[in-house]
């Protein structure tokens, strides 16, 4: 085979990525697409063999820790394509993205802006720092990227400077620093947990914080340093692990009580559900939003007794020792949603759960308005508020049948 044949056999797997996206993904920007059939993504991924580097849907994994908890990766195709959509750039503007990575997105950015642009790429990791700034330096993007080594949520530009910023790692709350680089008007795409769920947001700066102008379900791997917050109640002698927010008072002990409860109550809510429903993510939402105890199942294992099968990714509701998630029967014309619940509280969470699936049974498209403000300042009335330390999360379903 020539150089010239591999070069073909590269380009051939890369068009066939980007189509493959667009064929499920038809919102994805053609300036996207077009960066995304020119730069070589297994050149940063060189661990994954080709086929599975240009799958399209997959993230490779780079670094894990000595416990096997990613550390970093070269992040899904799709999920970077729609992150660049929707974060507007432009040939000539400004990007910061936090989470380098080995600088697959940080090469796309490059193409975007053209040579005329600026992309300051910055990861907390020193040895990830160095293989993104040689990809990047060999691929010719050099004098466009700069790499950074800092905790991205730190300032690190000066604030009113950058048209976007784009952050390729998850965390539970922002940092103040994006919203003061961003100019007015300026795009912050970002994933953020609500309540143990991941969310992925593309906000726009407005004069008193941000309007959200897209919200859906992604996940990515955790931040680390100053917003590396979230914590998981895991434990084998479980039969569920769950992902809570930091603020949420739950322990393994009040768990492991309430999953003791043999006789846990199951109440059927007549509504029904393809498991793929791109809609689910509104009833996430629902419950998210107005139930501070909300948490998110992540495991599910066998227990010592049969349990109902919980729905996939099922947002649960955790009191001290009483536990509630959604259950799903799946039968052949979807899945038949209950609310299973145990321990002391059971009837009354059960009840909780029934309600927010039933109501979003009756108008299952209904999404919130939803802005993103810093803290302080008092807070309206009639929203749904979901608070974090540096920022809140404000939903507005005045317009939602209940
Ligand atoms: C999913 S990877 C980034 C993927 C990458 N942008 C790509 O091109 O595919 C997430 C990265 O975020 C980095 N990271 C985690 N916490 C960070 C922080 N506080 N500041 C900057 N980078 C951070 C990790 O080291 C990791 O490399």
């Amino acid at each position: 085979m020539t150089a010239t044949d591999t070069l073909d056999a590269d380009r051939a797997l890369r068009d066939g990525m980007v189509d493959r996206i667009l064929d499920t993904n038809p919102d994805i920007d053609a300036s996207v697409a077009e960066a995304m059939r020119a730069v070589p993504r297994h050149r940063f991924a060189p661990e994954a063999p080709l086929e599975e580097c240009y799958d399209g849907t997959r993230a490779v994994v780079t670094k894990r820790d000595d416990d096997g908890r990613m550390l970093s990766s070269v992040s899904a195709p799709w999920l970077v394509a729609h992150m660049l959509t929707h974060a507007g750039v432009e040939p000539g503007s400004t990007v910061l993205e936090i989470g380098a990575g080995q600088g697959y997105q940080a090469a796309l950015l490059c193409e975007l802006v053209g040579p005329n642009g600026h992309v300051i790429t910055v990861d907390i990791d020193g040895d990830l720092c160095r293989t993104a700034q040689r990809n990047l330096s060999a691929l010719g993007y050099a004098n466009t990227a700069t790499v950074v080594e800092a905790d991205g949520a730190e300032q690190l530009l000066d604030d009113g400077t950058v048209d976007a910023v784009i952050v390729a790692t998850g965390a539970w709350d922002l940092s103040p620093a994006w919203e003061d680089q961003l100019k007015p008007g300026g795009r912050l795409v970002t994933p953020l947990t609500l309540r143990g769920m991941w969310r992925g947001m593309t906000l726009e700066k407005a004069d008193d914080g941000f309007a959200c102008a897209d919200w859906r379900q992604y996940g990515f791997i955790r931040m680390r340093g100053l917003l590396g917050q979230e914590r998981d109640v895991a434990d084998e002698s479980l039969p569920v692990d769950v992902a809570v927010d930091p603020d949420h008072p739950g322990t393994a002990d009040e768990l492991r009580a309430a999953m003791e409860d043999r006789d846990p109550v199951v109440v059927a809510t007549g509504v029904r559900d393809g498991r793929s429903d791109p809609a689910i993510v509104n009833l996430w939402d629902r419950i998210g939003f107005h139930e501070p105890e909300t948490v998110r199942v992540t495991r599910f294992r066998r227990s010592a007794f049969p349990l109902p099968p919980v729905h996939l990714m099922a947002p649960a509701l955790w009191e001290g020792s009483s536990f509630a998630y959604v259950g799903a029967e799946m039968l052949d014309d979807g899945a038949a949603l209950s609310a299973v619940a145990f321990g002391p509280e059971k009837d009354a969470l059960a009840e909780r759960l029934r309600r927010h699936v039933e109501n979003w049974g009756r108008d299952k498209g209904f999404a919130p308005r939803i802005a993103v403000r810093r803290n302080g300042g008092p807070l309206p009335s009639g929203l749904a508020v979901v608070q974090k330390t540096r920022y809140r999360v404000e939903s507005d379903w005045s317009a939602a049948g209940r």
